[in-house]
């Protein structure tokens, strides 16, 4: 704590001194406030709850939705998150949001509860975990998707009153998906894992559930969009094989059972060196964890370090030690591509935290090509990103809505644009919301604090414009990395 003030006011004195032309990141570097903007984050997943909210709500503009959601196939499937800036329920990258939020869980749960975090954290898991117990509604069974893109899409409605179609999509033994299976049997897995220390029962119940589909997953094998093609245009899964590996990982941290181990030693393909870590592709995930193990001294094998060699090179492409670096924006941003840059930043930083942390205990250091990368080199690379991120940007801009002076007021997010209905009981129709709300230059009515919306562009350009979907919307999976990555910091 005071050595972080002596840097912040050497930081300033500097500024002072010498007119240096990256002022700007070090001023803001000093008023970085990391565990407000952690709070921030976790009321985040409160605005973005559909089904029936309980009586400790704390985003008072967001109403109950979608209680009905499972009536068109006879099961309650009410519950768990919007997606993004639209209503729909995707499975998949919510099962990635809460797989994410757990592991931020465990790595960093002290500096949660120091915090007074790890309560709402766990409840953000709990909102999703209780969702996927009444989607997986049989062992081989599981609901990946309420609400459908296009239709949604063509809408612009508040959850609570919108009257677009809700259907309810499945895969099964004879419309498998392996990729949807697999990332809810990591989700399920690394939330046993989160909630051990709290509530042995849930956790118990949630690793049975995690069995289940791994089992599923792994035995009919397919690409889920196959099964639910209203999700192709969305989130299509570009390949299985991660899942299958990463919900291995996620099994053996959480069982110990070797069969889990046999699975990663087994598949053959460790992924090689991936260029980033998203909904879509797990493989950085699943090396990491990998690594963990053998760090900690837990197993050894010759196939095994394959993935933690793999985990490694992503991590020196991020930190410009690699052979393939990550691209940065002139401002210092790490820069993967023009469509919500920021989830991939954010689960970037967060692997750098949590090697970081994995490398400190073992006394442990990387060998990259540029040289040899230490665990304050990766926290320096963590914290740069979560400074711009929070303000220290050529544009002056948080990109965390309700954080700092400057953040963006126009999100493209459907609720958050739209008067809540606490305020105005009317409806608003599909068409109005886009003639009165969605069109209206002026700033969003109810702020959807915590949001990380896309970002800026690779020029670290950026307009708070609420067509722009690419550069303004937030997703689940933007936030949940970077809760771990506040946790590190804070
Ligand atoms: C950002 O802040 C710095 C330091 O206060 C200032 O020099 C610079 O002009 C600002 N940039 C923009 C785009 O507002």
């Amino acid at each position: 704590m005071k050595m972080n003030r002596i840097v912040c006011v050497l930081a300033i004195l500097h500024v002072i001194s010498s007119h240096d032309p990256h002022a700007f990141v070090q001023t803001s570097l000093a008023a970085s406030d990391y565990a407000s903007a952690l709070t921030k984050l976790l009321l985040y997943f409160e605005g973005q709850r559909s089904g029936k909210l309980p009586p400790n709500q704390r985003v008072k503009w967001r109403g109950d939705s979608a209680l009905k959601d499972g009536s068109d196939v006879g099961i309650d499937l009410s519950g768990g998150y919007y997606d993004a800036g639209d209503n729909v329920k995707f499975g998949f990258p919510m099962a990635f949001t809460i797989t994410m939020l757990s592991w931020s869980t465990l790595e960093f749960r002290a500096k949660l509860k120091a915090k007074g975090e790890l309560g709402n954290t766990l409840n953000a898991i709990r909102w999703g975990t209780d969702y996927f117990i009444k989607a997986h509604s049989e062992p081989h069974v599981l609901y990946g998707q309420v609400g459908d893109g296009d239709s949604d899409h063509a809408c612009w409605m508040r959850p609570e009153d919108m009257t677009t179609p809700r259907g309810s999509y499945r895969i099964d033994d004879q419309n498998p998906g392996s990729d949807l299976a697999a990332e809810t049997a990591a989700a399920f897995a690394a939330a046993s894992i989160a909630f051990g220390p709290s509530d042995q029962a849930y956790s118990a119940k949630l690793l049975v559930h995690a069995k289940q589909l791994f089992d599923f997953a792994s035995n009919h094998q397919g690409l889920y969009q196959s099964s639910i093609p209203s999700a192709g245009g969305f989130y299509a899964s570009s390949g299985f094989q991660d899942e299958l590996v990463w919900a291995a990982a996620w099994l053996y941290h959480a069982t110990d059972d070797k069969s889990y181990l046999d699975f990663l030693q087994n598949s053959g393909n460790s992924g090689g060196v991936k260029t980033q870590l998203s909904w879509d592709d797990k493989y950085v995930g699943a090396q990491v964890l990998v690594a963990k193990l053998l760090l900690g001294g837990k197993v050894a094998s010759g196939v095994l370090y394959s993935y933690k060699n793999d985990a490694e090179q992503f991590i020196c492409n991020c930190i410009q030690k690699g052979n393939n670096n990550v691209r940065k924006t002139p401002g210092g941003l790490l820069w993967f591509q023009e469509w919500n840059n920021l989830q991939y930043t954010g689960t970037a930083a967060f692997i750098a935290a949590v090697y970081a942390q994995y490398l400190t205990s073992k006394h442990a250091s990387i060998q990259c090509p540029g040289g040899i990368v230490q665990p304050p080199d990766l926290a320096a690379l963590v914290q740069s990103q979560a400074d711009y991120i929070l303000g220290a940007n050529p544009k002056n801009v948080s990109y965390l809505v309700g954080y700092g002076t400057s953040f963006p007021q126009k999100i493209h997010h459907r609720g958050s644009s739209i008067v809540s209905t606490r305020n105005d009981q009317s409806p608003v129709s599909c068409k109005d919301g886009f003639q009165q709300w969605y069109n209206r230059d002026a700033p969003n009515p109810n702020l959807l604090v915590g949001a990380i919306v896309g970002g800026p562009d690779n020029q670290d350009g950026y307009n708070d414009d609420r067509s722009n979907y690419q550069s303004n919307e937030a997703a689940t999976v933007n936030i949940s990395p970077f809760v771990g990555v506040l946790a590190s910091l804070a």
